[in-house]
């Protein structure tokens, strides 16, 4: 399926097919992937359990996690709603709790590593330069690297640092592929793509959230995991994300 929209804006690149952008943030993370034909099924991997719960906990990473949003208008709510996405992901994949505690926190955290990224490239309208697309590559290990000065955080690890791997092995930082990028980043990075389609950026107005499912079935076995596009499909279908995406189900007719 081919929109006519600009949704990468990688400079000097091959035209991208339609797709998705990799993270959820009109920052340049948008404008970093491609989509290649691939497939693979995901492996059943299971988890690390968080090392702290309550809500008391994820309100204060919440808090954290906004704060680097804030950086960003266009990103405001980002997290939230990719942790809800992902989690919706998870649980049709099988995942119960403490796994699914895990995925909610890793999607709140998963772009800290931006912190480190100046706001002039974070914020800037149009195309990067190399040197600033290799700043915000970045940011995963960066967000890793914090991450691990935190023992109650370690377990997080995986998802912030190889959510922009792609499952056609192109992605960053360590273009791992298919059951190598661990299954956390792997539903992360549908998460991702599917708020970045379904929001509002500088240079594109939103998909509907029926062309964003469409388009993220495009990149199934190329940029995303199949079978975790399956499962937000699925998860699409039955209307458990209609919250997060403010549709009731006839908004939703009236939005597709
Ligand atoms: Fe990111």
């Amino acid at each position: 399926m081919q929109h006519n929209l600009n949704l990468f804006r990688r400079r000097g690149r091959p035209k991208q097919p339609a797709g998705m952008p990799p993270c959820g943030i009109p920052h340049p993370c948008d404008r970093l992937r491609v989509v290649f034909p691939s497939s693979t099924a995901p492996s059943p991997v299971s988890l690390p359990a968080p090392a702290a719960n309550g809500d008391a906990y994820l309100a204060l990473l919440t808090v954290l996690a906004n704060a680097i949003e804030a950086r960003n208008a266009y990103a405001s709510g980002h997290t939230r709603r990719v942790g809800a996405f992902a989690r919706a992901a998870a649980r049709r994949l099988g995942f119960a709790e403490p796994a699914l505690r895990a995925v909610e926190l890793g999607s709140v955290l998963h772009d800290i590593g931006e912190i480190g990224i100046p706001d002039r490239i974070l914020t800037k309208p149009g195309p990067l330069t190399p040197e600033e697309e290799e700043q915000v590559m970045r940011h995963p290990s960066i967000g890793a690297r914090l991450l691990r000065s935190v023992p109650e955080l370690e377990h997080l690890v995986p998802f912030v640092l190889h959510h922009h791997e792609r499952f056609d092995g192109t992605g960053y930082p360590h273009r791992l592929a298919e059951n190598a990028i661990p299954l956390g980043a792997r539903l992360l990075a549908v998460a991702d793509a599917f708020d970045a389609m379904t929001t509002d950026r500088p240079y594109r107005t939103r998909l509907s959230p029926a062309t964003a499912i469409a388009e993220l079935a495009d990149g199934a076995g190329g940029q995303f995991d199949p079978g975790v596009v399956d499962a937000l499909v699925q998860a699409y279908q039955a209307g458990e994300l209609d919250p997060v995406l403010g549709l009731s189900r006839a908004g939703a007719a009236v939005a597709d």
